[in-house]
């Protein structure tokens, strides 16, 4: 019988090594290895052997899968429109973001629909449910609370009270008395995936997990975790902050990349449904270093504010900070600046801050991270009621953006009467009314456009 090994697996990619490094060989992160207990594979059991056969995908049977939606409109969306029978979805998230609240709040709008849910809670105690549930003003019948850590145990009462739902506050705090390994250990989240993904399979139960992200950004441990579960929500913002985003990472009933936006309130989690309220005040045009841009976040665009603080350095080598954008992007953006337009910024420190929280990580955010940068560096407000929209080549030249209709037409609905494309973007727009479209070729035609 073969015995459990002692083996130093990697936090971030799974990869387990006989003997400690520094570096992965696998991924290449530095400091990622922790020690592990490998339990030993079970012989390939003979009766599993030839029950299946190979089948040709045309006679496959399709059966469309049942989804549901639980009422919480944002979360509704982002989960690709409810959820889904069978699925197991994971929730991720900083400390204190709100991740026990939103499944609280979710199980409380299923059980007003009549869905029964486990909430097994290996974090917090049934007491300190009770007075989350009761500030949020949550009681149902249907909420089952179950604190407990041990997977068998956990197994079993889903067996025995056959759930609609189950919710496990957190994958972390579980652990398989089977196995000799700590919990949060890469072999117990695995051996709890593992089982959560049968239950889910298997009872047609909708599974949550939720996960704690460590301070490299990972959910603790493993990123492997991502791969076994069919969804992955990632909520982010900063936690001392009113707002919160939940995103869709990753979705295999749905368009991923879906957002949902949220203010944290001491009656709970809201829904924000008109995200562009919130991520800007008035339409520009009154103070330097600020430029209203156009996103795309899944179906959905709405209007963000990006803000510039240019500010002579004290050091020998400038500050550069980017906080919601890209860090290198920037440092890419300012090179071309200097070098195709001729304003040099190597004396001055930048921050660039994507207002209310919000990460922008497409290159239509180019333009306007220009824009706010040359502003705050003239000193020069933009023109009132003027959005930048484009991407930005190593050349200069401003190269097209997809949905640009759908973005614009969200800033007209904002009140914006103005915006700075691409040229190469005008033919993909018709044109909307109360909007004047002003087509730039290269970065330096953008100079002119600040008041
Ligand atoms: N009385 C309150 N009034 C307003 N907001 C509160 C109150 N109590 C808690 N909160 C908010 O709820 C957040 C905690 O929410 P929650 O416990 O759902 O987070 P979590 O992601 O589950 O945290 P953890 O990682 O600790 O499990 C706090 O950070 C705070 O923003
Ligand atoms: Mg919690």
């Amino acid at each position: 019988m073969p015995r459990p090994r002692l083996v130093y697996r990697c936090q971030a990619c799974g990869r387990a090594s006989p003997q400690w490094m520094g570096k992965c060989a696998g991924c290449g992160e530095w400091n990622t290895l922790e020690e592990d207990v490998e339990a030993p594979r079970k012989p390939a059991s003979p009766e599993r052997t030839g029950k299946s056969a190979p089948v040709p995908l045309s006679q496959v049977a399709s059966t469309s899968f049942s989804r549901r939606e639980c009422g919480i409109g944002e979360l509704d969306r982002v989960l690709g429109g409810g959820i889904v029978e069978g699925s197991l979805v994971l929730i991720g998230g900083d400390p204190g973001i709100g991740k026990s609240t939103i499944m609280l709040q979710m199980a409380h709008r299923l059980a007003l629909a009549g869905m029964a849910t486990l909430y097994v809670s290996g974090e917090e105690s049934a007491v300190q449910l009770r007075m989350r549930s009761e500030r949020l003003g949550i009681t149902s019948e249907r909420i089952l609370v179950y604190a407990e850590v041990v997977l068998e145990e956990i197994r079993e009462e889903i067996a025995r009270s056959r759930p609609d739902v189950v919710i496990l506050d957190s994958i972390q705090s579980v652990y398989s008395a089977g196995l000799d390994a700590p919990p949060g250990s890469v072999s117990q989240i695995r051996e709890s995936a593992g089982v959560l993904m049968e239950i889910a399979k298997g009872t047609g139960t909708v599974v949550f997990v939720v996960g704690h992200v460590t301070k490299e950004g990972w959910i603790a441990g493993p990123k492997m975790l991502e791969h076994l579960v069919d969804t992955v929500l990632y909520f982010e913002g900063d936690a001392s902050g009113a707002y919160r985003i939940l995103r869709a990472v990753k979705n295999r009933f749905g368009t991923s990349g879906e957002i949902g936006v949220f203010e944290m309130k001491s009656t709970g989690l809201h829904e924000v449904r008109d995200p562009s309220s919130i991520f800007i005040h008035g339409l520009g045009g009154e103070v330097s270093g600020s430029a209203v841009m156009a996103t795309i976040e899944g179906s959905r665009a709405f209007v963000v504010e990006v803000q510039a603080l240019v500010s002579r350095t004290a050091y020998s080598m400038p500050r550069r900070i980017s906080i919601g954008s890209d860090q290198s992007r920037l440092s890419v953006l300012l090179a071309v600046l200097e070098k195709r337009s001729g304003v040099f910024l190597s004396n001055s420190d930048i921050v660039v801050n994507i207002a209310g929280g919000m990460k922008v990580s497409e290159p239509a955010v180019d333009l306007a991270v220009v824009m706010s940068i040359l502003s705050g560096s003239l000193d020069k407000p933009m023109k009132k009621g003027m959005v930048c929209i484009g991407e930005i080549g190593l050349g200069g030249e401003l190269r097209p953006v997809n949905h640009m209709e759908s973005r614009l037409r969200e800033a007209v609905r904002m009140g914006f009467t103005g915006a700075l494309i691409p040229a190469s973007n005008l033919d993909s727009v018709s044109s909307l009314k109360g909007m004047q479209l002003i087509a730039l070729q290269h970065v330096r035609d953008a100079l002119g456009h600040l008041s």
